[in-house]
């Protein structure tokens, strides 16, 4: 067969992974290997494979894809994007270290920092991230590594990385960024100066609401590292589960380019609303941070959110009038969701330390999806009515 032009795009890597089929009567679509256990040479333990060690066929496959989809030399698959970060940072951080990370970040993230690293004697300090001195400020001999997510759940915040790079290579730590809500079509944080990419896979990645997984991706040497977190922390997938994500991924460039386009077209239709006080999109001019997004993102993204005047009964007047939009946590996904996160992933932050990170009671998260938009307006039109 002849050698394809290299590289390839990234559509193309999402539908045929990076290897390529050579043989005849290979099965086009990657066969789901639902076993638990393969054969194993006799006096070596040379080719051992495992679900839970990362290398059954399944994982494999998604394993490589999104290598190539972020452009690391290596990447790996768990049971769910909180794993994924669990199992990152564990394989970055000792007793003793400290983390310092945004604190615009995912609820069970916060959690994890919080309420779980202390007690490993890992510290974590949590810095407002548009404050570019404070960085600087709480670095410690100790700090290890960086974490951000960006674009920020639930607020649509995106981060400029510039500042962050230069603080990590100067002092020789890791660059850590959940882009979860970017997916590799819209951003690849690698090319921005990080040095681990962390998803949940549940989202954008599979994009069916049918799949819990995370993805971690970054050198070899490091995803090695995390490949041992995951082994004995349990948090490998099954393999139906990355069979799924692979066939998720294959369109994962046409869904989030309609994600884009949908999500920005109902932002701005929502934006002349009386019964809105506040869009939040990247895409929008009136966004904080439309600037960093049009030099940074390649896409604004699927999510966006709104703040209605009424607080907290109008948000809730508001979901439970939506008949094409479903109310339900998650995201990323073909279907659209509303959600309001002082009930689902900030339910456990007070109201003020809500409003204060920007989401105050009123605040209703939409991931939109990929259906007709005119049927989405409409729905919008209809429950702000
Ligand atoms: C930005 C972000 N990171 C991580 C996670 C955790 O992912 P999972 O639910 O797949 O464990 C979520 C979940 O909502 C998220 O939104």
């Amino acid at each position: 067969m002849p050698t394809p032009p290299v590289p390839l795009q990234l559509a193309t890597l999402a539908v045929h992974g990076p290897e390529k089929r050579t043989s005849v009567g290979a099965p086009v679509v990657f066969p789901l290997v639902q076993s638990v256990n393969y054969l194993q040479q006799v006096g070596t333990e040379a080719g051992l494979l495992y679900p839970r060690y990362g290398n059954a066929p399944n994982a494999e496959r998604v394993q490589a894809t999104m290598a190539a989809l972020e452009g690391t030399e290596a990447a790996l698959l768990l049971s769910s994007g909180q794993g994924a970060t669990a199992c990152a940072l564990l394989a970055l951080l000792r007793p003793g270290d400290h983390l310092l990370s945004s604190e615009w970040i995912y609820g069970g993230t916060r959690q994890l920092f919080l309420e779980q690293f202390p007690a490993m004697g890992i510290e974590v300090t949590l810095v407002d991230p548009t404050e570019s001195r404070v960085w600087r400020q709480q670095l410690r001999r100790e700090t290890r590594a960086i974490f951000v997510e960006s674009p920020v759940n639930p607020t649509t915040r995106v981060l400029d990385l510039r500042q962050l790079r230069v603080l990590a290579s100067e002092n020789g730590f890791a660059l850590v960024v959940d882009s979860t809500f970017a997916s590799p079509v819209n951003f690849r944080p690698v090319e921005h100066g990080a040095d681990v990419v962390i998803h949940s896979a549940t989202k954008f990645l599979n994009g069916h609401h049918d799949v819990l997984a995370g993805v971690v991706a970054g050198s070899a040497a490091y995803i090695e590292e995390v490949r041992q977190k995951m082994i004995l922390w349990g948090q490998a997938p099954d393999p139906f589960a990355a069979w799924l994500l692979e066939r998720g991924i294959k369109t994962l460039d046409v869904r989030v380019r309609r994600h884009n386009e949908n999500a920005l077209r109902l932002a701005r239709w929502c934006e002349s609303h009386p019964a809105v006080e506040r869009v939040l999109y990247p895409g929008l001019e009136s966004h904080p941070d439309h600037e960093v997004a049009r030099n940074t993102l390649n896409g604004f993204g699927g999510m966006m959110a709104l703040v209605l005047r009424g607080g907290g009964e109008a948000a809730e007047r508001f979901v439970s009038q939506l008949t094409v939009i479903a109310h339900a946590p998650s995201l990323g996904g073909v279907d659209s969701l509303a959600s309001e996160p002082r009930f689902s992933s900030h339910a456990r932050l007070s109201p003020e330390e809500r409003a204060a990170a920007g989401i105050p009671d009123g605040f209703v998260r939409i991931s939109v999806g990929i259906e007709d938009v005119a049927d989405l307006i409409s729905d919008v039109q209809g429950a702000l009515r």
